[in-house]
């Protein structure tokens, strides 16, 4: 079975093309996160966790819902990531987390897609060409990387570093818990009160009120779910996101 938490799209897609090349079935996570559902997880066939890298590593609730939750029947789990081209230490964090589950870690591939951070003062979404093209090579290597998963065989991504161990390790958790500041997020009166920014946030920040979003508490994991998949692109995080493009994979498919 392949489960996968996806903010804008790019996991999405890698999740559900394995699944379809493997004839598996595809489980979205966030419903179940959103829920605090810790639920086991049965699957015949070998898992396959698929999450994008935020800070070099696959977002800290993903960490923590993995780790919280039982995965029964086939022991044998895969890791794929998806990034904006460098996944950082991911592989070798959630390794350590199937391990300790008594699970067989079967190896790791990594995806380089379009990057979604906008909110980040340095993000900057390449050429439609560019998306395209990273779209299509992520569609051949899917393709290769379900023929090895079908063959039961272990994935190999590319050898971590140590300095990328001692630089990422410690930079990862703090920056989850105090880099991701949400009072940037601020809804225009362009708002149709969907309810779709709070129907995605995986972390429940997002409450409507009087048919407004309003974002609780000080941080969140920054997935960018909200922003980007505004229909009307009523949400800006102060002026960073003001007049940048928005992203979502479906609308280059
Ligand atoms: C908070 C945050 C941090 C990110 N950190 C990284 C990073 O360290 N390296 C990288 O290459 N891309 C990074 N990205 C880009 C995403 O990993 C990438 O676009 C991913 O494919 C998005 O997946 P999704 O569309 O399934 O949500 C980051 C994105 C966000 C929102
Ligand atoms: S997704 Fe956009 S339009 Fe819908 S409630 Fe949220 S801010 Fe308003
Ligand atoms: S508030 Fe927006 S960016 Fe933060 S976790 Fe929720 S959906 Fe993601």
């Amino acid at each position: 079975m392949i489960l996968y938490f996806s903010a804008t799209g790019n996991t999405r897609y890698i999740a559900e093309e394995l699944a379809r090349l493997l004839g598996d079935e595809v489980l979205d996570l966030c419903p179940r996160i959103k829920a605090q559902n810790y639920e086991t997880i049965y699957s015949e066939k070998p898992f396959v966790l698929c999450a994008p890298t935020y800070v070099c590593a696959p977002p800290a609730f993903f960490i923590r819902y993995i780790e919280a939750i039982e995965l029964s029947g086939n022991p044998d789990v895969y890791f794929v990531s998806t990034s904006g081209g460098y996944s950082g230490i991911s592989g070798a964090v959630m390794g350590r987390i199937i391990r300790k589950k008594r699970l067989h870690y079967m190896g790791w591939a990594e995806f380089k897609m379009p990057p979604n951070y906008i909110a980040n003062k340095p993000h900057h979404l390449p050429e439609e060409s560019v998306i395209r093209e990273r779209i299509d090579q992520a569609s051949q290597d899917a393709a290769t990387v379900a023929e090895a998963i079908r063959a039961r065989q272990t994935l190999k991504a590319r050898h971590i570093w140590l300095l990328e161990h001692l630089i990422e390790a410690p930079l990862h958790p703090v920056l989850s818990r105090m880099g991701h500041r949400v009072d940037g997020f601020l809804a225009s009166d362009h708002c149709i009160s969907c309810g779709i920014c709070a129907r995605n946030c995986p972390l429940n920040i997002i409450q409507m009120q009087d048919g407004k979003p309003v974002w609780r508490g000080t941080t969140c994991a920054h997935c960018m779910a909200c922003i980007q998949n505004c229909p009307v692109e009523a949400i800006e995080f102060g002026n960073i996101t003001q007049g940048r493009k928005r992203y979502r994979l479906k609308e280059y498919l």
